[in-house]
Order: C-alpha cells, then structure tokens, then sequence
C-alpha cells in the first residue's frame, strides 16, 4: 500500500471559486478518490492563500479587518468547493500559527546553509499611501507604442514587456499621485546555487517531458536571485529579526500546504516527518496550474532541499480553461463561478465533462456547452443511467427485486473486469478522458446486450421468465463495474447507484465478483437530462451587471424625477389567487393607516399563504389602473428574472408600514 500526500494550488483569498479553479481541484479529487477507492492511503490538503498586497486592498475596500475578510471567503471557498463533491482532509489558511512557524524555520535554516543575502532594490513608491508598488499597481504610457494607461510590467496593446519604472508618465493605481523611486533592503534567496540540482530533479520524473523542456529554458538562461521579501505595510509573516519587512507571499504559500496537513496531523494522528522528512517511503504529490510552475518545480523544491525536508514525487501540470474557445469574459457570462454553476447545474455534470476532457499534457481545455449537453445528456443519463432504468422495472416486478443466483454469461462480466488493470493506469497518469471513453464504451456493449436479449419483450412471452431475470441480473451487474470505475469521477451518481444495488459502499476490486442472488434496493432516477435553457439561464445569470448602466442620457431620469416616487413599506393583510390571471397575486395592503388592493405579478414565485404579515415596498402615488379583475391601486417592487426567481423588495427587519423608502 502507498502512502500519498496530495495537494491542489492554494486560491487566492481575494476572489469566488470559478470553472479555473474547479478543473484543478476536480481534477486533484478524482485522482485522491482513484488512490483511496484502489486501496492507498491518501490524503488530500488545501487551503486560502491569504497573503499579500491585493487582499490588503480588498480587505480596506470592503471595510473589514484583513482577519474578517479572510475567514469569510475561506468559508464560501469550503462550501463552493463541497457542493463539488472536493474532499479535503482539511482546507486551511496560510494565515496560520503552523505555517509562521515553518515559515521561520524554513528561512532560518535558509539562512544557515547560506542561501540569503541582502541587497539594495529601487522601486517605485506612492508617498501619499506610503506604499511600494507592485507593477501591477503602476500604470502609464506604454515606452515603446505609446498607449495609453498600461500595466507596469507589459503592454495590453504591442506586447512589449518592460520594467514598471520604463513607463512614461507613471501614476499609481490606488492614489493617482506620481509614484517616486526609493530604495530599500530586500531579502533574496539565491536559487542559483541550487542549478545543478534542479537540472536533475526536473528531469528525474518529476514533471513530463512537456513541462521539463520549458523549466529547461529558465535553467539555460541562467537562475536569478528570488526576492523574498516586502516592505510594510505588507500582509504577511514578519522576517525574523526587522521591523519592517515581511516574506513575500509566494514564499509562505506553498509552506502553507505542509501547515495544512501539520494542523490536521494534531488531529489525526498522522505523523507529520513521515511525509515531509526525506529518507521516507511515502509520496508528495502537487496538482496546480502551467501558469505556476516555475514556483513549484523551481523554488519549492530548492527551498524544501536547502532547508532539510523532502522533496515533492510529482508535479501534475493542467492546462488552462477556456469557455467556447475564448477566455472566460464577465461580460459574456463565461466567467462562471461555482456558486453560480450549481445554483442551475448539478456539480456532477461538471466533474464528468471536466474529466471527459483532462489529459496529463499542458494543453488548455475547452468548455464547450455543446459538447457538453451532448456528452452528459448521452453518456451518462444515455448510456450509463439508462441501463438500471432499462431492467430494474422487470426485476421487481417479477422477481421481487431479486437477482439470479448465477451469471448466464460469465464472459461479458469478466470482459468488463479485464479492463480494470488499464483502467487503473489511466488515473494514475491522470488521463480521465480515456478512462471516460473506455468505460463508455464498456456502457455501449451493456446496453447492446440489453438490446439483444430485450427484457420487455422477454417479459411478454411465457416460460421465459428465468432469462428474464438472467438477462436483468447481468445488466444490473455490468451497471455496477461501470459505477466502480467511474466512482472517482461521479461519486454522489455512485452513491445513489449503491443505494439501488443495496450494497456496501463499491471498492476497485468488486468488478471481479458479481452480485447474484441478491435483493436490490428500490429505483429511483439517478439523474435528469440537462436542458439547455439551464444552460442559458447560467450564463445570464454570470453576466456582470455593468449591462444595468442606462445606454444613453435619454434613458436616464433626474433626481427630481425620482423624488416624484413616493415609496412607502407596507403591510401584506391578505394575499390571493386571482381567477383567470396566472401570474398575478391580488394583494391586500396596509398603507399607513389606509388599505388598498394592488395586483402583483408574483405568483409564480410566492405562495399567497406564506405572504401575509409581510412587508413590502409599494409606490403608493402611483396612478390606479383599471384591469380585467378590478382595480390596482399602487405597485408593489420585486426583483428578479421571472419565475420561481422573483424578490420581493421586503424589509422585514424592523421597518414600520407606511415608513418612508429613501
Ligand atoms: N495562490 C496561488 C497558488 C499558490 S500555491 C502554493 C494562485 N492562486 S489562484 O487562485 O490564482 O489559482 C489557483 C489555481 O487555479 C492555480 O493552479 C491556477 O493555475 C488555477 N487556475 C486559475 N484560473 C485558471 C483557469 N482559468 N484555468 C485553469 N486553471 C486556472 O495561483
Ligand atoms: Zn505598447
């Protein structure tokens, strides 16, 4: 048995969960689930990345302390990432007393070999902020085309890179002031001495050929000292012995996945040294993204090295995602967060096209909701759900759920089971796209042989009830080979499945012995078809709200025009179906110490019973209007794009009927 260790690159705590995100973490769970499914001891770590300057800001912006705003996205990554079926041991912070402690230890020690030295560094500074500035928080004129408002490190117009103090007319982002160079000390590892070093790790099996080659150039060129430390006012841990300088962000990150493994250690009982001091028979295994690498198969393993730990197994490298063959576009609604994907989509459908299309290579991957609806709507609800739909009528019907005692066609169940030992090799390279086409192949011959030995036409003619029950019980068996093989991908459809089967929770290795003479439990529907207005409703609904600006002045109405409105909170008395109308709730209303009746187009968003005793916000000089089922008198306000989403604007909290909205 393997004992391995594996972690998914760190989200920034400055942002949601999104489709990026979820391939690298979907991804990591699929494999860990494969490892413990086979038989392995493993465990699977992650956690916020909470440093640095652009969680400063947004902390400030938001008007919270840097602690709030880290423990609040820290919670909605951990539910984004559960309602995915992502199963960490533990999901941690960076912002921890366990990585402040590994992370002096680990720069003392870096200290010690020799590794660290000091240097004088000029930069680019705001004096009203008292703020050094990253390149991103510079913009200027590009040096070599001239475009206007372009980053600090390279132009979004000609491409050119250059430095952030090249820029013409510089001006920093967060006070618009004309940022000054100034000089001061920084800390550097000197990730040089470790060449010869790195020239061998990268090529020992670490990483494939494809990400060796590009960590070949880096080496060629020549390694550059690694600046390792900021300048207060900086989030991050304090460098022993200054007052002022903090580690840069990227040096306590990927320390972060050894403290998040450490804290659960206290729990579990898990003996930290045995994954994290060399000499050990255990693995180290890191999923992140291209956009990475050079931090993880250069200066983490220098690092780890120098200061006396073991280094990682394996990197695995993904691609980046594409949404329809473009960049994900807030603006086209391609930029879709997790939250937003199951609020309208199973998160399984997610796991199974994103492993439909994950290969161990570098190339990015596209999402393409085409391809997509088909791939869900015919593989699994086609192929894999159809084939229990397809017998397990007939088995409790006449058989009172019971599967024959033996197998009438040995041959096709162990043909399935022989496809188990290239199966296991495909995850652990981490090629899912071939396991997906492998397995739905194996689904096809299912349902061939359904089609061949058909159990409603089986169930027409007498005497043939044993072949029904025969044909039904080797279906159901070759159901459930799929299920194992496809548990790492589609564990929650396995689960349900299991439920059915009314068996223990499947293992790798239940594909060599069948399950006869055996009572299943009832059938339920495993999973529905995806419909495209889903679709469609998710990526309106992950359109970024700008479209809400009015288009011209035109369109626009002064504030004297809006004080015209009087809006007033009032009471909901009584609330009722209208006959004939079937979108429309007549509602009897409480307006300060009067009482009118408004028709409100809301029914099919709220059930009239559950609204009285509420408050709502009325437009209570709004002219009466004369409709087929009597008159309205004022307007009541919701929000929403139709249907079972429509808000009603309700401020329960303590407002008072007939009080004033401003
Ligand atoms: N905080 C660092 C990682 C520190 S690891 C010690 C970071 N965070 S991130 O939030 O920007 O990205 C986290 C992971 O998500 C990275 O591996 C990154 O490659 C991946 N992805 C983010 N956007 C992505 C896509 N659009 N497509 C695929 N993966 C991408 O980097
Ligand atoms: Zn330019």
């Amino acid at each position: 048995m393997r004992r391995i260790l594996v972690t998914a690159a760190l989200p920034y705590s400055n942002g949601s969960i999104h489709l990026g995100h979820l391939l690298e973490q979907i991804q990591t769970d699929i494999w860990v689930r494969f490892q413990k499914l086979y038989g392995n001891e493993c465990y699977y770590f992650c956690a916020d990345d909470a440093h640095g300057t652009a969680t400063m800001l947004s902390a400030e912006e938001a008007g919270v302390s840097k602690e709030e705003w880290i423990s609040r996205l820290r919670e909605e990554h951990i539910k984004d990432l559960q309602a995915f079926g992502v199963d960490h041991e533990n999901y941690y912070s960076t912002h921890s007393p366990e990585n402040e402690k590994l992370t002096q230890e680990i720069y003392l020690k870096l200290l010690e070999n020799g590794a660290i030295f000091t240097d004088e560094v000029s930069q680019l500074y705001d004096s009203s902020k008292e703020l050094f500035l990253a390149d991103r928080y510079v913009r200027g004129k590009c040096p070599r085309c001239g475009a206007e408002d372009q980053p600090g490190d390279n132009c979004d117009m000609c491409g050119a890179t250059y430095a952030a103090t090249d820029l013409i007319e510089p001006r920093s982002v967060h006070s618009d002031s004309k940022p000054v160079l100034k000089s001061s000390t920084h800390y550097f590892f000197d990730l040089a001495q470790f060449t010869s070093f790195l020239r061998e790790w990268t090529t020992s099996g670490t990483v494939r050929e494809d990400v060796s080659n590009k960590l070949k150039e880096w080496l060629e060129s020549g390694l550059k000292p690694w600046d390792i430390s900021r300048d207060a006012p900086y989030f991050g841990f304090q460098i022993p012995e200054t007052s002022n300088k903090y580690f840069y962000v990227w040096l306590d990150a990927p320390i972060g996945y050894m403290a998040s493994f450490r804290n659960w250690c206290d729990r579990s009982g898990v003996e930290f040294d045995d994954f994290w001091k060399p000499g050990n028979d255990t693995e180290v295994h890191h999923f992140i993204g291209k956009d990475i690498v050079n931090f993880h198969a250069l200066f983490w393993p220098a690092v780890l090295k120098c200061s006396g730990f073991r280094t990682p197994t394996r990197i695995h490298v993904h691609g980046y995602i594409t949404v329809d063959g473009e960049k994900m576009s807030k603006s086209k609604g391609t930029f879709i967060k997790a939250e937003t994907y199951s609020e309208f989509l199973d998160p399984e459908t997610l796991r199974y096209y994103y492993a439909a299309r994950l290969t161990p290579t570098i190339n990015d991957i596209d999402f393409s909701f085409a391809d997509f609806l088909a791939r869900v709507n015919s593989d699994l609800v086609g192929k894999l759900v159809n084939i229990p739909s397809r017998c397990a009528n007939f088995l409790a019907r006449g058989f009172d759920s019971q599967l024959s005692t033996e197998l009438s066609e040995p041959s096709l169940f162990e043909e399935f089971a022989a496809s188990k030992a290239s199966i296991e090799q495909l995850y652990e390279l981490g090629d899912t796209a071939q396991v997906v086409r492998a397995v739905m192949s194996l689904a096809d011959k299912a349902n061939q042989y359904i089609a061949s030995n058909p159990p409603w036409e089986l169930a027409k003619q007498e005497g043939k009830e044993q072949e029904l029950q025969n044909t039904c019980t080797l279906a159901i068996n070759l159901f459930r080979t799929l299920c194992v093989y496809l548990k790492p991908i589609v564990p929650m459809l396995v689960e349900r499945s299991e439920q059915f089967l009314n068996s223990e929770p499947l293992t790798w290795n239940d594909v060599d012995e069948p399950l006869l003479d055996h009572r299943l439990g009832k059938f339920k529907r495993l999973m529905n078809r995806i419909d495209q207005k889903q679709i469609d409703k998710l990526i309106e609904a992950s359109k970024e709200t700008s479209a809400i600006e009015p288009e011209s002045d035109e369109d626009q109405i002064t504030i004297e025009d809006f004080q015209k409105i009087d809006l007033r909170v009032a009471e909901i008395l009584d609330a009722r179906f209208v006959d004939g109308a079937d979108s429309l709730l007549e509602l009897k209303l409480k307006v300060g110490t009067g009482e009118r009746i408004v028709f409100a187009g809301i029914r099919t968003a709220y059930d009239p019973e559950k609204l009285k005793g509420r408050h709502v916000v009325v437009v209570a000089n709004l002219k009466p209007r004369k409709m087929r089922f009597g008159t309205s008198e004022g307007m009541v306000l919701a929000a929403g794009p139709g249907g079972s989403d429509i808000f009603l604007v309700s401020p329960d909290d303590g407002a008072l009927s007939g009080m004033e909205v401003r």
